[in-house]
């Protein structure tokens, strides 16, 4: 680790706020998360920041369609974005939103500084012809027009290209245009747009040294590098080099208003990505920082992970608009590929293909195999990568939790029961082992600098092989049956010890909760990557092996990609979650039998309660506080938020500090009094009226939070 630690600004693209997170959404995040966690093991500081991309006109179609205002309709979206992020460990520093008043004001700003240059403005008006809905009286983008394709003749074609013949055409070139709003035929109106001049010698000298320094990744600059000579027009036709950019759109707009031009807005892709400002804006202001002074620090580094669909807006649009308002331009763009599920079919919700990342979760399905899988497949590079889900179950089940995570199980039970938890001394054998594994620090570091993570995972699993070969050559349960190998036996499990913890360090990044298990199974202070070069050494005192990591079922995987026809048993049974503490159970008699795969959906977790309050304005409802061993991303511990019907049964201080058993997996639950995430157990009669009382359950001293209940 530097002594002078790196400062890092750093994003991901800002998703449109029309709808859910996907599978390809959850990627880019993951695969930033990694980067950032590694950044913050190394000591250097990081604002990671994300938010919605609010504006626009599908937008405000959407919202007018869900009879929302867009403010409530983005607000809407917004509230369903922490369950992903908790959900998947992505350690955000803050959300925010493109329609904040931080946004509208630097937009404004950025487009202010960019008009008022004193060596010639960079903005200029042109009028142009533009299809207009008479009804629904605004014009229309693009797609919101279909009509005849005007070269093969195919019908309800829309307007910018035939899917039957593939032309590129205007939709003014379509026979019979319909607006597909209202079904109006649209008339041709001019209006006047503003343009940010592009095409500007002083732009196209700036890009094309921006672009072709060496920072992007080399097939991002060579794709970019062809956009100087020629470019492709609405008609279809090619020009040289690079063309203005239409940066306004005319009232109705969802968008923030142009100054200076009363009814002109931006067009989204002009405020979207000052969003990425906007948003540490807020963040550091909410930490009473300085954003001015913090982004006029020229060691400040700015990242932004982005797909390989919106390049030129990162490359070109973006970086001109900072660098001729006087702004710091982006360190680097670091583009990724597109995901796919099972072989590349294209993610498709109505035919089940994709993958629902709120039902895998719902699974009971570990977001730390996401992590660890799609980083496995990940590298440096622009490609597309496949989920595929036989390939998911070998690579978690044979490598991570076949290869890294035993060697824990392998030596922890010996070291407990033998040696007092203590650890001990290590001879040359050994130490060799260790060598070896810290011998890789540097290049571990260096891959995950350069974001090569498959590689990192492939190296580790490698020392992993060796710690196993290691085991089994000097094979710890048969050294327990003999007479007179205590010593060896201390010294061998140590040794698996002191090697997982090496190789929990490189893997961290990746498994951060996985980590946080590791750090409290060997009492340590959360691991930096600097602890590659250091042992934990003999005497130190270990805790109890806690199954860290189960395998993946084939079952899950199956309900994974089953397709829904009936609504997820989580959600399900939520509706009930309050219910079923307060009321009777359904039947005394029998239930329908379930099987084990059933039972292994549900995921009870021992939780302590630190916190009880009764619930002003209901007589029935506590609230508690939950610790079930969960972590944020900041590694504090993080606690869970249960409304249950068991007031009348219990007093808050009855229950203070005691553990129960709680369904951790259950979708949490807007209730009147705040959000329920999840529910606790607790038994009571058949005829509740006949023989009252609630009874939570309550484990046997020793159960810790967190532990798993099966
Ligand atoms: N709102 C714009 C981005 C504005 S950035 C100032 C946008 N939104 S998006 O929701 O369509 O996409 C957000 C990010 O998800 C983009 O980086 C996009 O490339 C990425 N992905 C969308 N589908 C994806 C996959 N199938 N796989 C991987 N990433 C994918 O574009
Ligand atoms: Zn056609």
């Amino acid at each position: 680790m530097s002594s002078n630690p790196r400062q890092l600004f750093v994003t991901t693209a800002l998703p449109y706020a029309n709808g859910n997170f996907h599978i390809g959404h959850i990627m880019e995040y993951i695969q930033a998360d990694i980067w950032v966690r590694f950044q913050r093991m190394q000591g250097n500081a990081v604002n990671f920041v994300g938010a919605d991309d609010t504006h626009g006109a599908p937008i405000m179609i959407a919202a007018e369609k869900a009879g929302k205002t867009p403010q409530q309709f983005v607000a809407d979206i917004a509230a369903g974005r922490k369950q992903y992020l908790d959900g998947f460990h992505i350690s955000f520093d803050n959300w925010h939103s493109t329609d904040a008043p931080e946004n509208h004001e630097l937009a404004r700003q950025i487009y202010r500084d960019l008009r008022d240059r004193t060596d010639g403005s960079l903005i200029e008006t042109k009028t142009i012809e533009q299809f207009f809905d008479p009804e629904k009286n605004m014009f229309l983008p693009d797609r919101y027009i279909k009509g005849e394709c005007p070269k093969c003749h195919a019908k309800d074609q829309y307007g910018d290209n035939c899917e039957n013949c593939g032309a590129v055409y205007a939709p003014t070139d379509l026979i019979n245009p319909v607006s597909t709003l209202s079904g109006a035929k649209p008339e041709l109106k001019n209006s006047e747009h503003f343009f940010f001049k592009l095409s500007d010698p002083r732009c196209v000298e700036f890009l094309e040294k921006w672009t072709q320094d060496g920072k992007l990744q080399p097939e991002v600059a060579n794709k970019v590098k062809e956009w100087f000579s020629v470019r492709t027009n609405p008609d279809g036709s090619t020009s040289e080099g690079l063309g203005d950019w239409d940066i306004s759109r005319d009232a109705p707009y969802f968008g923030i208003e142009i100054p200076d031009a009363p009814g002109k807005y931006f067009y989204v892709w002009l405020d979207a990505p000052i969003g990425y400002l906007a948003s540490l804006k807020n963040l550091l202001e909410k930490r009473g920082e300085n954003y001015d002074a913090y982004m006029a620090n020229p060691a400040v580094e700015q990242y932004h992970f982005i797909g390989k669909d919106i390049v030129t807006f990162h490359t070109l649009f973006f970086p001109a608009c900072l660098h001729f308002s006087g702004r710091k331009t982006p360190t680097n763009v670091f583009v990724h590929g597109f995901l796919t599920v099972n072989n590349g079919e294209k993610m498709s919700k109505s035919r089940g293909t994709g993958l629902d990342p709120l039902k895998y979760l719902s699974l009971g399905m570990n977001p730390e195999w996401l992590r660890y899988y799609l980083a496995a497949k990940l590298s440096a590079r622009n490609e597309d990568i496949d989920f595929n889900a036989d390939d998911f179950l070998a690579r978690v089940n044979s490598d991570l939790v076949g290869k890294y995570i035993n060697i824990a199980s392998r030596a922890a039970g010996f070291l407990a029961k033998k040696f007092d938890h203590k650890l001990g001394v290590i001879t040359e054998d050994g130490q060799q082992l260790l060598k070896l594994i810290s011998a890789q620090k540097d290049n571990m570091q260096e891959l995950y600098e350069s974001r090569d993570f498959g590689k990192v995972l492939r190296e580790t699993m490698l020392l992993a092989d060796k710690v196993n070969v290691y085991v089994d050559a000097n094979k710890p349960w048969e050294l327990a049956k003999k007479e007179g190998m205590d010593a060896r036996l201390h010294d061998v499990c140590t040794v698996c010890i002191e090697a997982f913890r090496l190789l929990t360090i490189y893997l961290k990044p990746v498994l951060p909760q996985l980590a946080y298990g590791v750090e409290t199974f060997l009492k340590t202070k959360p691991f930096e990557s600097s602890d590659a070069a250091t042992q934990l050494g003999a005497e130190h005192s270990i805790g109890d092996y806690v199954h860290l990591m189960q395998r993946v079922d084939v079952k899950q995987l199956d309900a994974l990609f089953e397709v829904p026809n009936e609504p997820l048993a989580g959600i399900d049974t939520a509706k009930t979650a309050i219910k079923s503490v307060a009321s009777a159970p359904v039947a005394q008699s029998s239930s329908a039998t379930i099987g084990i795969d059933d039972f292994a959906k549900v995921d009870l977790r021992i939780a302590k309660i630190v916190h009880c309050e009764a619930v002003e304005g209901s007589t029935k409802l506590l609230r508690l506080t939950l610790d079930v061993g969960e972590v944020d991303d900041a590694g504090q511990a993080k606690t869970r938020n249960v409304f249950s019907g068991i007031a009348s049964s219990y007093k808050p201080a009855d229950l203070l500090g005691k553990h129960t058993v709680m369904v951790a997996n259950l979708a949490p639950r807007k209730m009147k009094f705040g959000m329920s995430e999840g529910m606790v157990l607790a038994a009571s009669a058949a005829d509740e009226k006949a023989q009252p009382g609630i009874y939570i359950l309550e484990p046997m001293p020793g159960a810790q939070p967190g532990m798993r209940v099966s």
